[in-house]
Formats: C-alpha cells, sequence, structure tokens
C-alpha cells in the first residue's frame, strides 16, 4: 500500500513499511481466526490501520479504534486509498468504549496492551463487548526480541522489564472472562534497507546504539545482513482467547 500524502510527526510512522515483509502476522490472525463475511470486527490500538485494512476483505465491517488522533490521520488517508467501504476509525480508549453491550465478533489487539496502563480494566471492556462465543486475539511483547539485548547492554534491567510486561498482558488476559485457547511465540523481523533505516530503528526503540561498542554492534548487523537489507527478529507473543 503507496503511503498517503499526510505529514505526520509521529516516529513510529516511520519504520512500519519494515515490518514483516513476509505477512508471517497476518498468516497468524488469517488462520487462527475464522471471519465471517457478516462478521463485526474491532482492533484495538490499530495505529495506521494496517491490520484493520488488511483484515477488512475477510470480514463484515471491521472499526478501529486509537487514543492517537494524529495517527488515526494516517489510517483514515489509507483507507480512503484503499477503496474499502467496510472500515471505521474511530478516536477511543480500550478501557471505555461506546460501543453496545456484545456487539463484536472479533476483537484483535496486535501490539497494543502492554502500553495500557489498566490491562484489567481494558479486558472488562473487551469482555463487555465481545458477544458470546466471540475470539480475541492479542500479539505482544517478549523479552526476546533481537534488539532488546542491545537495550540491556547500556540499561541493564531493559530485557528484564520487556518480559515483565509480557506477564501482566497474559495475566490481565487470563483473569478475564475469557478462555484461552493458544497461547504461543510468533516470530517476525523487520527488514531494514539501508543502514540508515537501521538507525532510524533503534531511534524509534530507544536503542543508544552510538554508546554499544562499535566491535559488538557491528558483529551485531553483520549477523543480520542479508542481500535484501538488514533482518532484525521480533519476537511476539500470540494469544487467541474465547468468550465463554
Ligand atoms: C505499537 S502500536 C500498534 C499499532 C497497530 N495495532 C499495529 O499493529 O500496527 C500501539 C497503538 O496503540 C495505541 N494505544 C495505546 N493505548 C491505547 C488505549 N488505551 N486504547 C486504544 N489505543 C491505544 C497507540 O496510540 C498506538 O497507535
Amino acid at each position: 500500500m503507496p503511503k498517503p500524502d499526510v505529514s505526520l510527526p509521529h516516529r513510529y510512522d516511520k519504520i512500519m513499511d519494515a515490518y514483516d515483509p513476509e505477512g508471517i502476522e497476518l498468516d497468524a490472525i488469517l488462520k487462527n481466526v475464522e471471519f465471517g463475511a457478516n462478521s463485526r470486527v474491532l482492533e484495538v490500538g490499530t495505529g495506521e490501520g494496517r491490520t484493520a485494512l488488511n483484515i477488512a476483505p475477510h470480514a463484515g465491517d471491521v472499526y478501529g479504534i486509537d487514543i492517537d488522533e494524529e495517527i488515526l490521520k494516517v489510517a483514515s488517508a489509507k483507507l480512503g486509498e484503499s477503496g474499502l467501504e467496510n472500515v471505521h476509525f474511530i478516536e477511543a480508549a480500550i478501557r471505555e468504549t461506546s460501543f453496545e453491550d456484545d456487539f463484536f465478533d472479533v476483537i484483535l489487539c496486535p501490539w497494543v496492551l502492554h502500553h495500557v496502563d489498566d490491562k484489567n480494566a481494558a479486558m472488562r471492556e473487551v469482555c463487555r463487548i465481545l458477544k458470546p462465543g466471540g475470539v480475541f486475539l492479542s500479539i505482544d511483547v517478549t523479552g526476546e526480541n533481537d534488539y532488546i539485548p542491545l537495550k540491556g547492554m547500556v540499561k541493564p534491567k531493559a530485557p528484564e522489564f520487556v518480559a515483565k510486561r509480557k506477564e501482566e498482558v497474559l495475566f490481565a488476559i487470563k483473569g478475564s472472562c475469557l478462555e484461552i485457547v493458544e497461547s504461543k511465540s510468533l516470530k517476525t523481523y523487520y527488514l531494514l534497507k539501508t543502514i540508515e533505516e537501521v538507525h532510524m530503528f533503534f531511534e524509534e526503540f530507544d536503542i543508544p546504539y552510538q554508546e554499544l561498542d562499535e566491535d559488538y554492534l557491528n558483529r551485531f548487523l553483520l549477523e543480520r545482513k542479508t542481500d535484501d537489507g538488514y533482518r532484525i527478529g521480533e519476537a511476539g507473543h500470540l494469544t487467541i482467547a474465547r468468550k465463554e
């Protein structure tokens, strides 16, 4: 999908084109969730609408909510260019939405719950707006990403901190009304075509690469260099659950 003509001061925007070039994440969503032609789907924390727009051809109506008004402008511009008519972007926080009870057949939460402060309140809202029998899918951070140890070289607590967030996300899902049916790792990657893109990536993820030992950093990059660019692994955790 081409980049829309929207100027956005959002850093997250810059590296998303490099994420998951093979569509491993989308494949995992499509293989694990049955989207009926009339199904109502919610993507929580939709960002640029990456997942919502890709799911739309497989579903009835797709809603994407986000707390960030600016990033929703990018999502809306992409929607305009896509020609899709069944996607709706709305500014809202998952803690409290205005959707009716039992509204959605599917709720997707890719890379969102670790950002949410009160995860239990978020999951209570998920339980309220998901239909009985409906499916919930979360993909979230682990401590095993390629780049997390780089943070740990400079800020020793970084890897444990991220692993703790994974546990918090799983704990909130387990403590909700949902029954977990699948919980497994999902390995994807960023393909960064140039060293400039790698630096942009490090900046996006607050990795102070200038402070790292140069030999170590060069070895890290050499090990990830391919003919197409630098391949940096992103280890997610996929959780699928159902409302009884
Ligand atoms: C890492 S991005 C993921 C975007 C998108 N799901 C994707 O996979 O491309 C996280 C998004 O969640 C949004 N977000 C954070 N807290 C939220 C909340 N409480 N309710 C709704 N969205 C939230 C952020 O604004 C951001 O756009």
